[in-house]
């Protein structure tokens, strides 16, 4: 039978966006589920935790918020000048205790990449996890370099002369299909026989389109691959209900910044457009 496979992204902890891509997905009924990480930085960890586990016949890699989390000692980080530095150590501790002790460890246990039948994934883009000499701080203990590493990801308009390393990575793993996310802005770029697809995000879109977003990936009977990018229409009112009732989730005694979460989830874009807009309009 030819193979149907779902790939979805970024989810973080929006779980009323998760479970309406859970009912898409079922009813295709694909026979795997590639899940790449950033699952649970967001408003109900737990939520999203629990519908994942419900899962079978899933993998998952890891996102950079999962790795954040997993950094030990936060409070005895090195000192950095970055202001959104004290905000994301707050955020990754909630989350922790909103979470069970073992979902830690569930996290721990996800690969950074995975490859199958041609389709290599990642969260962000592999180069970093192949080489991450590139992007190592020199002075900074291992444990913490990924608290300062934050990837740019993979961006539709990139010119092909940047994406010169990547595509040949493919060619060497080999794979001639990338599935990433992390900008969460889906596309599907085609690069000669390579394709690379942004699978965009399940809870936190940001391509100006506020449905949550998932891709399928079918094999075609003369034996080539289709990729489609999905959007889905959801029900936000319990996570809408959830910012409205989280005063405490870390950032949102910044003014404005409840207010501009939640309409990031309502328009798909960013909360630095809204939380821009508020201050034009005072
Ligand atoms: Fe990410």
């Amino acid at each position: 039978m030819p193979e149907k496979i779902a790939v979805l992204s970024d989810i973080h902890g929006n779980s009323a966006a998760l479970q309406a891509v859970c009912e898409d997905i079922d009813q295709i009924r694909p026979a795997r589920k590639f899940v790449l990480g950033d699952l649970v930085a967001g408003l109900d960890p737990l939520g999203c935790v629990e519908l994942l586990q419900s899962w079978s016949d899933v993998s998952y890699v890891r996102g950079n918020a999962d790795l954040y989390l997993l950094t030990p000692d936060l409070n005895q980080l090195p000192e950095r000048a970055e202001p959104m530095h004290a905000e994301l150590i707050q955020m990754m501790a909630w989350t922790t205790l909103h979470m069970r002790a073992g979902d830690l460890d569930w996290l721990r246990a996800m690969p950074d990449m995975l490859l199958w039948n041609g389709s290599w994934f990642a969260h962000a883009t592999p180069v970093d996890r192949l080489f991450p000499e590139r992007w190592r701080l020199p002075g900074v203990e291992e444990k913490y370099q990924e608290w300062f590493y934050h990837s740019q990801g993979i961006r539709e308009d990139m010119a092909e002369e940047e994406l010169t390393m990547l595509l040949a990575c493919m060619r060497a793993q080999p794979a001639s299909r990338l599935f990433v996310g992390h900008t969460h802005t889906p596309f599907l770029r085609r690069i000669g026989e390579m394709q690379i697809c942004n699978v965009g995000s399940v809870g936190l879109p940001l391509d100006g389109d506020p449905r949550a977003s998932w891709v399928l990936l079918e094999e075609m009977p003369d034996g080539d691959y289709e990729i489609s990018i999905r959007r889905v229409a959801y029900d936000m009112n319990p996570i809408l209900r959830l910012v409205d009732a989280t005063p405490e989730y870390p950032g949102f005694e910044r003014p404005g910044m409840q207010q501009a979460y939640r309409k990031m989830l309502e328009t798909g874009l960013h909360w630095r457009v809204h939380l821009n807009d508020s201050r034009k309009e005072s």
